[in-house]
């Protein structure tokens, strides 16, 4: 049967990483018949330009309908001084709410070929292979109240909430354990429960989760020790498990790991595994319109809808042969240089993979 698949690029690099990654997408396609139709749909800054706002009902309709969606990435200066409401961030945030993506994989992998382009010591690094696992729909970021007031002596006051429900807490939990079943059979909870209430729930319902899994072996850290453990001994860990902010923090340390942010894909699932992916970078406004973006973790994105929500494990693990086959060939995006290569852009970048990928 025919998949819908939306197509948001978004902004910034957005564009020119989705286009890179929609290519390889159909070669996956035909390489393994499969039969995608693909939809474009606006997000971010670019359906604020369009619709007026980062999130059209139609656009939402639309993702609601389809069996998946590709994201490049939202966001921008042009948008930064709108009001926080409509700004490009909250259409995105709006997505993963509504579809109920709460499930984020982001997977932290050191690609042997890309050792010396880790600001880690090779030796540190080598034979990386962690999957953070992100709960998305939670926790301070979408809490109540929130607000900027005024004080009665004149001064502004902020505040945000962070609340965590059992539920919540177990469906990531779950979420957790399972991948780890898949892998080392090691699962890592990170809180800050020396602190925050809403993190001690979170450690106590954690435990009560792991007695479902005898067979994988839990542990705790709070956030602060696991952002120094993960630069001082990344492979102790296998999959860390933790709530919303933690986890955008902790992913975005752990892919310099893999040598660039440009090599981190990710998947938003619900709990049917319909997903979102997209990179776990940024619209990178700085690098925008010039063909320097890495389009990998795009692309590496496209093989995790592959994987999650289509099953197609053949066609997903091509397109990680590819990219692997890629670096083999000394292509890198300037990210990921390192000397002794070739410097390439993100179009010939994305032309690399698409070859290896039909060479197959
Ligand atoms: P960023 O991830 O966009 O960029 C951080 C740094 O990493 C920049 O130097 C950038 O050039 C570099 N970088 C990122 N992706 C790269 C790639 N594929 N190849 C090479 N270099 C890459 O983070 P930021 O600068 O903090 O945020 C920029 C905008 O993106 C903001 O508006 C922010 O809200 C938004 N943002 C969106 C998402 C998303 O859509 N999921 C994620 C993070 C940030
Ligand atoms: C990410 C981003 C988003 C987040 C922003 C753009 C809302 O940083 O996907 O990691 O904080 O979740
Ligand atoms: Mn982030």
């Amino acid at each position: 049967m025919k998949k819908k698949i939306l197509v948001m690029p978004g902004d910034g690099i957005g564009p020119e990483i989705t286009r890179e990654a929609v290519k390889v997408l159909e070669q996956a396609a035909q390489k393994f018949s499969l039969d995608f139709e693909l939809v474009d749909g606006e997000l971010g800054g670019a359906a604020i330009d369009k619709h007026g706002v980062p999130l059209a009902d139609t656009t939402l309709a639309l993702a609601r309908e389809v069996d998946a969606i590709l994201l490049g990435a939202v966001g921008g200066p042009k948008w930064d001084t709108l009001d926080p409401a409509i700004r490009p961030e909250r259409g995105l945030l709006k997505l993963r709410s509504e579809l109920g993506l709460f499930g984020n994989l982001r997977p932290a992998l050191l690609y042997p070929q890309l050792a010396e382009a880790s600001s880690l010591k090779p030796e540190v690094v080598s034979g990386l292979d962690i999957l953070i696992v992100r709960e998305l729909t939670g926790g301070i970021y979408f809490g109540t109240p929130r607000d900027t007031v005024i004080l009665d002596n004149g001064e502004r006051m902020a505040y945000d909430t962070l609340p965590y429900k059992e539920s919540e807490i177990r469906r990531i939990a779950k979420v957790g354990f399972d991948m780890a079943r898949l892998r080392n059979k090691k699962v890592c909870s990170v809180d800050k429960a020396n602190v925050l209430a809403s993190s001690r729930l979170w450690r106590e319902v954690v435990n009560e989760v792991a007695k479902d899994y005898p067979d994988v072996e839990l542990s705790h850290m709070y956030v602060d020790n696991a952002a120094m453990q993960l630069v001082m001994a990344p492979k102790q860990f296998d999959v860390i498990v933790t709530e919303n902010m933690f986890g955008d923090i902790l992913s975005d340390q752990a892919s310099m790991l893999t040598g660039s942010i440009g090599m981190l894909p990710s998947a938003s699932l619900d709990s049917n595994n319909k997903g979102m992916y997209e990179p776990s970078h940024g619209s990178a406004p700085d690098i925008a319109g010039q063909n320097l973006a890495n389009p990998l973790a795009t692309i590496l994105s496209v093989s995790m809808m592959l994987r999650y929500t289509f099953n197609q494990l053949a066609a997903a693990d091509a397109i990680e042969q590819a990219v692997s086959d890629v670096l083999d060939q000394g292509l890198r995006t300037g990210d990921i240089f390192s000397e002794g290569m070739r410097k390439v852009g993100t179009v010939e970048m994305g032309d690399a993979v698409v070859a290896a990928l039909a060479k197959l």
